[in-house]
């Protein structure tokens, strides 16, 4: 059974083991005890039986949130994770009040674009470079109309 849960000290060692499955040059354990201390942050871990299976998390910038990150474990992919775990990000935005999420992802990173579209945010502009100058970053917005507040 998948939970989700608020990002506490006991996850850090699952969460660097997603890190280490998921990315060449990921997050070390020490960023992820700074953003515990961080009053912006808000990450939602995926647990399934107990064990950390994925993680995704955001800054909150004054009415608008940015997704730092979203990671599955590679043996727990394609069950709904990621998912569940924007779709808890998203509860945690209207209840605050943020209007919008924002977020970047490779040109190349086709599960992750299928992903985000899925879930109803729109590739609005690219950026030229923006990893390491070598791949373009597509920029994309949900606008969550239950804040819109005009
Ligand atoms: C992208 C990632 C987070 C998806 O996690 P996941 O738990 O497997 O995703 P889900 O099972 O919730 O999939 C939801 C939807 O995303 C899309 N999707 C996910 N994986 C996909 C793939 N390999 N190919 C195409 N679409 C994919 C599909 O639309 C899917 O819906 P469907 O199963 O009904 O077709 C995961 O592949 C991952 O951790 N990748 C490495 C890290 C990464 O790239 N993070 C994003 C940084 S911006």
């Amino acid at each position: 059974m998948t939970v989700y849960e608020k990002m506490n000290p006991g996850h850090i060692d699952g969460l660097v083991k997603v890190e280490e499955d998921c990315f060449a040059s990921g997050y070390a354990r020490n960023t992820f005890e700074k953003e515990l201390e961080n009053k912006l942050a808000y990450y939602v871990v995926a647990l399934v039986d107990g064990e950390v299976a994925g993680y995704a998390g955001l800054w909150n910038m004054c009415g608008s949130a940015d997704i730092m990150n979203v990671g599955v474990l590679k043996s727990f992919r394609r069950h709904g994770i990621a998912e569940g775990m924007l779709g808890r990000l998203e509860e945690y935005c209207i209840a605050q009040g943020i209007f919008e999420i924002n977020l970047e992802v490779r040109v190349g990173n086709v599960p992750a674009r299928q992903l985000y579209a899925k879930m109803g945010y729109d590739e609005i502009a690219v950026r030229k470079g923006y990893y390491d100058g070598k791949e373009d970053g597509i920029v994309m917005k949900k606008l969550l109309t239950e804040n819109r507040g005009v």
